[in-house]
């Protein structure tokens, strides 16, 4: 029974063939293939292959070969039906009523894509004849060699309406040309020319290698510098990605896939040895491209051109991906010096700058953190708590909840740590300003807190919620405070004895010895809680005293009633904790 156009393709590019005969034989990977036992001879060493990308399986021993379907009907003996139904329960389709008008769709599927590869033969033809002469040498002045052209089926498509003479003469219906956007049709079809003239021509590949479409070059400068195939049956723009086809396997070997902005790029990449490299299509970068790419590998990486324009996409790619982050899949982000492409990095510098720009590539989260940060000033409590606001609405976008608590805490850290050196910047300038009013707090105090937060971390939390950094003499105490703050966030529920081998073993750190005198106290815990909680609300208080005094002296030169609201909220916060002591 025949199924509708494009459905056996579908379940075929949606099944993971290993997976499937996986459950079946034990197979190890072997660079892009997979080998195994061969389930249909007896053999005692390995000589059946499964290859995903290709989606077939092979026997070198006894030349068993097949799809996901003929495995099923051939090892399992399903009938032909309950193997495609089988396949599409576990590819999560519904095994669609093949109609006469599907019948219909599918031969003209078969047609389209004749029509299709015909046109692609005759731009290859066309180029390497004389016509194609000055398409060559433009090839050529670009650093694409016969070998890289014909890998990539490059053509020419000459001016006049050469094509549509040619598929004229070899009987396909112009009407489908037409539709396919390869020729254009006056309104009473009595005018009719080529789509494509004079350009370099660069087919579009499906995932099983047939041309669904094609873009086209100018040779000169001019206006569209790309012409792209229209939408049409067989090509949706925001659903496939350029080359790949040929980039799949080397993705899923590396796993990694490095995206960038044109088809002049991906080939300078293919031909410098980056086979990874796919671009999307003259359009934005779609959630559909990424889904397609997650399929291959963990990690793409974004690299767009080093202009404003690419910086512009590659945030705009960052912000489709944030929603639909999941764990292990993620992006990753290359910015290229202003004003290089990709193709310009390996030209005019050298496939090894491109290589080490690759392997600068910034994770999701800084890209994230430092697109939020850029271009905005911190340097008061207002615009921190709007860029503290942003930072969590931002993060709040993402759908998948383990992904987003962990962002959740990465950020609470981050943002822990800028405040924590925006208020040492404060203090140093206090510090230093004529008559400046801040005086380092005891350290012998600040050690027992610390102390306390080793050995009680879980407790001490409320004493970090106050916002509470202190000033040591010592800059050892200094970054062991802010260590053990980090993994207090990073880790809420980590206990005494493991923040204790944190900072010894895994950060070499010499603990003060008030940790001994506290450990030797033994107290309950709940009292150390209570007496944690006294602890943070003195701390706060003693803030608010400071701030008070500070918010006096300055009313006593200027009395706004702004600054008098102000002092009044203090006051009053104040004394509700002078209340509940
Ligand atoms: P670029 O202009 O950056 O492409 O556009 P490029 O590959 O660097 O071009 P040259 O040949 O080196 O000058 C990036 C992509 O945007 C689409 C194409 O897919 C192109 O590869 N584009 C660009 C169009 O669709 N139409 C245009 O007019 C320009
Ligand atoms: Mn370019």
């Amino acid at each position: 029974m025949p199924f509708p156009p494009r459905f056996l393709e579908e379940l075929r590019d949606r099944v993971s063939l290993s997976q499937l005969i996986g459950r079946k034989v034990k197979l190890t990977r072997r660079g892009r293939e997979y080998l195994g036992l061969c389930p249909f001879h007896h053999e005692k060493t390995p000589s059946f292959t499964v290859n995903d990308d290709k989606g077939f399986y092979h026997c070198f021993g006894c030349g068993a070969h097949g799809d996901a379907i003929r495995f099923l009907t051939e090892s399992e003996k399903m009938p032909f039906m309950e193997a495609v139904e089988h396949l599409a329960h576990l590819a999560g389709l519904s095994v669609p009523q093949m109609t006469a008008s599907d019948v219909q769709k599918q031969e003209a599927l078969h047609n389209d894509l004749a029509v299709m590869e015909a046109a692609c033969t005759y731009f290859q033809e066309q180029l390497f004849s004389p016509r194609g002469e000055k398409a060559r040498n433009y090839l050529q002045k670009r650093g694409i060699t016969k070998e890289v052209a014909q890998a990539f089926r490059l053509g020419y498509a000459p001016s006049g309406s050469g094509l549509l003479a040619h598929l004229t003469e070899k009987g396909f219906s112009l009407s489908v040309a037409a539709a396919l956007g390869l020729i254009v049709e006056s309104s009473e079809k009595r005018a009719r020319h080529d789509y494509f003239y004079d350009r370099v021509m660069f087919p579009i590949f499906n995932r099983r290698q047939k041309v669904i479409a094609f873009g086209g070059r100018l040779l000169e400068k001019g206006e569209p510098k790309y012409l792209n195939s229209p939408e049409t049956a067989l090509f949706h723009k925001g659903e496939q990605l350029y080359a790949l086809s040929n980039a799949a396997p080397t993705i899923r070997q590396k796993n990694k896939a490095v995206l960038v902005e044109g088809y002049m790029d991906v080939i300078a990449l293919h031909s410098a040895g980056f086979t990874n490299a796919v671009a999307p299509l003259g359009t934005a970068f779609t959630e559909w491209q990424l889904k397609l790419l997650w399929q291959s590998c963990d990690e793409p990486i974004i690299c767009f051109d080093g202009d404003l324009a690419g910086r512009k996409a590659a945030v705009r790619a960052l912000y489709r991906a944030l929603d639909i982050l999941t764990p292990g899949k993620s992006l990753q982000f290359v910015f290229l010096p202003d004003p290089f492409d990709p193709d310009d990095m390996i030209r005019k510098k050298s496939p090894q700058a491109f290589q080490e720009a690759l392997n600068g590539a910034q994770t999701f989260a800084d890209t994230l953190w430092n697109t939020l940060l850029e271009n905005r000033s911190i340097d008061t409590p207002e615009r921190f708590a709007k860029f503290e606001k942003d930072v969590e609405e931002t993060v709040r976008r993402i759908k998948d909840e383990r992904v987003r608590s962990s962002y959740e805490r990465e950020m609470k850290n981050r943002l822990w740590r800028l405040a924590h050196q925006r208020k040492r910047q404060t203090a140093e300038t206090l510090y230093r300003a004529p008559g400046g009013i801040f005086r380092p707090t005891e350290d012998r105090e600040l050690r027992l807190l610390t102390a306390y937060l080793i050995c009680y971390p879980q407790e001490g939390q409320k004493i970090l919620e106050t916002g509470f950094v202190p000033q040591f003499h010592t800059p050892e105490m200094q970054v062991l405070f802010e260590k053990i703050a980090e993994r207090m966030i990073e880790k809420p529920d980590i206990t005494g004895a493991e923040m204790k081998t944190y900072l010894t073993e895994e950060m070499k750190f010499s603990l003060p010895r008030e940790v001994d005198l506290i450990e030797q106290s033994g107290k309950e815990t709940e009292t150390v809680r209570a007496e944690l909680d006294k602890w943070s609300d003195s701390i706060h208080l003693k803030a608010l005293k400071k701030e008070k005094e500070e918010k006096l002296k300055l009313f006593a030169k200027n009395q706004t009633s702004e600054l008098w609201n102000e002092i009044k909220q203090i006051t009053e916060d104040i004394e509700k904790f002078n209340a509940v002591e």
